[in-house]
């Protein structure tokens, strides 16, 4: 079934390279989602079609208002509509929840923002607000394009699902190193056992790796986490290892 994302900008020019390169592209091609924009600037009922307005209270910049959001939003959105409003107050978006959205999905609705802040009356009509990290953007435009290649590359056919089985973060840990032609680039030489042909000690090695490089760069991920025996053989090597350096 084809997934429906619709997304709310001022700026839909920003998202032209991103509908039009590569694999987004082709899984539009293929019917698997469709990416609408929408202008709300077109929605505005004020003169000049204005968006923003100064806040009450006082106070810097401006402010989005509800009625050309709004308007824009009611215009588009149905019964399996799930709406998303993208700010950096929002909670941050993860795998998990794209792999959810992908999964349940059948029309997601994106607000951005640009410059300023949203009348707060506009969460009223959000299912959930997202960030996707903890720094500030001059709008949603770049967030909401992050947050649908996250989700798209997902949905059946756009990639092998062989080719996101692995990702880093699917199963809490990074992915293993990988290698291609030459054998020795520069004196540095690939790591002898990828060319044993031993399916399964390649497997472990590679699980090995992943949970090297996931403790060093990201213990975080693996608080949260249960272990397979298997696992927890392999991390009490890694650090007999560590003790013998
Ligand atoms: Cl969703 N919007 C903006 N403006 N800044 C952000 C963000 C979103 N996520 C992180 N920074």
């Amino acid at each position: 079934m084809m997934m429906k994302i619709d997304i709310l900008t001022l700026f839909p020019e920003m998202f032209d390279g991103f509908l039009s390169t590569s694999i987004i592209k082709r899984a539009i091609e293929k019917g698997i989602v469709s990416v609408n924009l929408h202008n709300f600037r077109n929605y505005s009922l004020e003169k000049h079609h204005k968006v923003d307005d100064y806040p009450y209270g006082g106070g810097q910049g401006m402010v989005l208002m509800c009625q050309p959001i709004l308007d824009c939003l009611k215009a588009i959105r149905c019964a399996d509509s799930y709406v998303l409003l993208l700010s950096p107050q929002g909670v941050t978006f993860k795998q998990e929840v794209a792999i959810k959205f992908s999964k349940t999905m059948k029309h997601l609705i994106i607000i951005c923002g640009h410059y300023e802040g949203f009348d707060e009356r506009i969460r009223n009509y959000v299912d959930l607000e997202v960030s996707i990290g903890d720094y500030v953007l001059t709008g949603g435009e770049l967030a909401s394009m992050v947050i649908s290649d996250a989700i798209i590359r997902l949905l059946d056919g756009t990639i092998t699902t062989s080719s996101h089985e692995d990702d880093s973060f699917c199963n809490d840990l990074l992915e293993y190193p990988q290698y291609t032609r030459p054998y020795e680039y520069e004196g540095s030489f690939i790591p002898e056992i990828l060319i044993s042909g031993h399916h399964e000690n390649i497997r472990r090695y590679r699980l090995k790796e992943s949970l090297k490089r996931t403790l060093k760069r990201r213990p975080d991920l693996l608080e949260k986490r249960e272990f397979t025996q298997e696992e927890i053989r392999i991390l009490h090597e890694i650090n007999e290892e560590n003790i013998e350096k």
